[in-house]
């Protein structure tokens, strides 16, 4: 059950009742004559962007199982943390990162976690070591703070 929604290629999510999704599925399927031809048995006819939105409507409340079938975004991952100053030095970040890497390997699918920090970070540099996450590089020039 680690990724249900999930299958070798492909990522299956809930279909939104909203403008986004409705208009999706009215261009990309249901304007596709030959689509249509092929997977309603009703007569075949010319689709509306009301009729789009009743097939919406209809998948979202009435259907067994409707999904969109997405590719997957990128796999990759970014993590920043923050923990209140008087609690700093007690092993809470540490504990709360590795609780955010068994979650981000086990249930979303993601293959690479990558904390970022400024080089100026020492503390946040030396936790990130700690807890073996290998360098990958150095951004330059990356961030401009007053003008410089
Ligand atoms: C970076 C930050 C998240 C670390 O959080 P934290 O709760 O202090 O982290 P930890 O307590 O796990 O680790 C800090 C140090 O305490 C030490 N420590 C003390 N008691 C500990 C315990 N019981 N268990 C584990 N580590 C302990 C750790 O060894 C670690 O020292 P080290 O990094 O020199 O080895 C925190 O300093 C912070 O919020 N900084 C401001 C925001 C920031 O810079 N975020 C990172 C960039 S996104």
């Amino acid at each position: 059950m680690e990724h249900a929604f999930c299958s070798c290629r492909l990522v299956y999510r809930g279909i939104k009742d909203n403008n986004k999704d409705i208009s999706f599925l009215h261009t990309a399927i249901q304007l596709n004559s030959i689509s249509i031809a092929q997977s309603e048995n009703e007569i075949l006819r010319p689709q509306t962007r009301k009729s789009s939105k009743g097939l919406v409507t209809s998948l979202v409340t009435k259907t067994l199982l409707g999904v969109m079938i997405c590719l997957p975004r990128s796999r990759s991952s970014t993590l920043g943390i923050s923990t209140s100053r008087q609690y700093r030095g007690m092993g809470y970040g540490s504990e709360a990162i590795n609780w955010a890497l068994d979650w981000a390997f086990k249930f979303s699918g993601v293959h690479s976690v990558s904390p970022n920090c400024f080089s100026s970070n020492m503390c946040a540099e030396k936790l990130y070591e700690r807890l073996e996450f290998m360098r990958e590089g150095r951004r330059r020039e990356r961030v401009w703070f007053n003008k410089s």
